[in-house]
C-alpha cells in the first residue's frame, strides 16, 4: 500500500498522511515484486543535496545518491575518480533532508572491489556515517560472493549490471550492452548471480530492450530501469538529465523541464538589473532572512 503525501509548499517537505515520519524500507521494497509481478512501479531518482532531497522526496519510492555527482556536481570526466569521502558527504545531505524514501547510496570505485571485507568497511561506513537504507555496488557474477557477505552481515545492496559507468576504461565507452548473444547471455548471469546473492533490487542500465525484459521476468527481486525498458519493476534517472540541468543527456531520457534556461534568464535579468542599478528595487529593499529552523 502506498501513502498518501502532500507537499507543504511553505517548506517544500512532503507531509505523509496518514502515517508520517515512517521512511519505506528495504524489505517494503523487495516485497513490491511478487511471483514475479509488481503491481507498484518502483520510482527512483537520483539526490545529491539536502533540499534537492526535500523537493524529490515525496515522489520517490528510493533516492539514489549516485556516483553521477562525480560529473553532475564536481564536473569530473566520469565517476571512476569518486571518493568514499564523497558520497558520505552527499547521503548524509539527502538523509537530513528526506523522510519518506529509502535512500540509497553508491559505492564509488576502488571503495570495495578488493575484497568482500574491503566492502563490508567501506558499506559499513556509509551506513553509519550517513543513515542511508542500502547501498549500491556495479557488477555481476564477480561482486555476487561480496553482495552475499554484506547482506549476510546486515548491509542491503542493489545490484547494477549492463552499462556501468565505473568500467567506462575497460567498456571503453558509454555505448548501449547486451547487442551480442554473449554479451546478452552475460548480463542476464549478472543479475541471476545478484538476486541469488540476495540483492534487494538491480539496476540495470543502458541494455537493449529484450534483455531488460528477460531479466525482469527471471529474477526474483524488483529490476529498475535506466535506458533499459519501460516493462522493468521500476525506472531510475538522473534528476539533473530529466531537469534539463546537465549539458549531455543520454538520448532515452525524457527531459521534464528546462531548468537551464529558467536558471539563465533569472541570472540574466539580475545583471540587467544590478548594471542598471534597478536593483534591488525600492520595494525590496534588504530583510534579513526569517530564521526557517522554526
Ligand atoms: O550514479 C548514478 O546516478 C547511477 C544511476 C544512473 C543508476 O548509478
Amino acid at each position: 500500500m502506498s501513502t498518501t503525501f502532500q507537499l507543504d509548499t511553505s517548506t517544500s517537505r512532503a507531509h505523509p498522511t496518514p502515517a508520517p515520519m515512517k521512511r519505506l524500507t528495504v524489505p517494503q521494497i523487495r516485497a513490491r515484486k511478487v511471483d514475479g509481478v509488481t503491481a507498484e512501479p518502483i520510482v527512483m531518482l537520483t539526490a545529491y543535496t539536502a533540499r534537492q532531497a526535500q523537493l524529490l522526496d515525496a515522489h520517490c519510492d528510493l533516492l539514489l545518491v549516485g556516483d553521477s555527482l562525480g560529473q553532475v556536481i564536481y564536473g569530473l570526466p566520469s565517476s571512476v575518480p569518486v571518493t568514499l569521502d564523497m558520497m558520505v558527504a552527499h547521503g548524509a545531505a539527502v538523509v537530513r533532508g528526506s523522510y519518506h524514501a529509502a535512500v540509497v547510496v553508491d559505492m564509488p570505485f576502488g571503495s570495495y572491489e578488493a575484497s568482500p571485507e574491503a566492502a563490508f568497511a567501506s558499506a559499513a561506513r556509509v551506513l553509519k556515517e550517513t543513515g542511508c537504507a542500502a547501498i549500491k555496488l556495479e557488477g555481476g557474477e564477480a561482486m555476487a560472493a561480496t553482495v552475499a557477505f554484506l547482506v549476510q552481515r546486515g548491509i542491503p545492496v542493489m545490484g547494477h549490471v549492463g552499462l556501468t559507468p565505473q568500467a567506462v576504461n575497460v567498456l571503453g565507452g558509454y555505448n548501449a550492452r547486451g547487442r551480442s548473444t554473449a554479451e546478452a547471455d552475460k548480463i542476464m548471469a549478472d543479475a541471476r548471480a545478484l538476486d541469488n546473492a540476495g540483492a534487494f533490487a538491480v539496476v540495470i542500465e543502458g541494455v537493449v530492450e529484450p534483455i531488460a525484459v528477460a531479466i525482469t521476468q527471471a529474477i526474483g527481486c524488483p529490476t529498475i530501469g535506466i535506458g533499459a525498458s519501460a516493462q522493468c519493476d521500476g525506472q531510475v534517472l538522473v534528476t539533473d538529465d530529466m531537469l534539463g540541468l546537465f549539458e549531455r543527456v543520454p538520448r532515452f531520457v525524457k527531459v521534464y523541464e528546462n531548468l537551464a534556461e529558467v536558471i539563465g534568464n533569472a541570472a540574466a535579468h539580475y545583471a540587467a538589473d544590478v548594471r542598471a542599478r534597478t536593483f534591488p528595487g525600492p520595494e525590496q529593499t534588504y530583510q534579513p532572512r526569517a530564521d526557517k529552523t522554526a
